[in-house]
């Protein structure tokens, strides 16, 4: 497996991660409970600007030379380009809805819910429909110099979270993650 592709499902598996934890809290919101803020508001930070930053970026250019190569099968593909546009727009809605519940405006608990839960299911959609359409396409189809070409194509930009050093930042939402996993396993 091309070592870039590793690195996307590993970036996945760390995105699930963190749709788990804000996904757990919508649910203790929309039932009227207090959700944890720092998780949240960190969520919704992260999403707002790093996959943008550190994840699509990659897979737009592994897209785009795959088109190159077999623009037939990659016209069965939904648009790649677009879906990331669309999520970026939901992340954008999602923090501007969470910003406006942090600010104590007065905003319906149902349009919070709502809005996280479609960020959620789309943000899953996206990344299984990667995982099982695009992902093994572009192994099939990418030659070692392909690979080579794209990996020398990025702009690696630091993850804050999950990179290797968590930024300050991220600090608080980066060990509430790893406590609530450890509670979930313990259940
Ligand atoms: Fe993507
Ligand atoms: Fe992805």
């Amino acid at each position: 497996m091309p070592a870039v592709i590793d690195t996307l499902r590993e970036e996945h598996r760390n995105m699930s991660r963190l749709l788990d934890v804000l996904e757990h809290q919508i649910d203790v919101f929309a039932v009227a409970g207090d959700p944890d803020f720092d998780i949240v508001r960190g969520t919704a930070d992260y999403f707002l600007e790093y996959p943008q930053l550190c994840h699509h970026p990659k897979e737009d250019v592994i897209f785009r030379r795959l088109k190159e190569r077999c623009p037939h099968d990659v016209a069965a593909l939904p648009n790649l380009e677009s879906e990331h546009r669309e999520i970026n727009e939901r992340a954008g809605r999602l923090h501007e809805t969470i910003t406006a519940l942090l600010e104590e405006t007065d905003i319906a608990r149902d349009l919070v819910v709502n809005t996280a839960r479609i960020f959620i299911e789309a943000e899953r959609r996206h990344m299984t429909m990667e995982e099982d359409q695009f992902f093994p396409l572009a192994e099939d189809r990418l030659t070692a110099e392909d690979w080579s070409q794209i990996a020398s194509d990025f702009d690696e930009a630091r993850d804050p979270l999950f990179g290797d050093r968590v930024e300050t930042e991220f600090s608080t939402l980066s060990e509430k993650l790893l406590r609530w996993e450890e509670e979930e396993r313990g259940h």
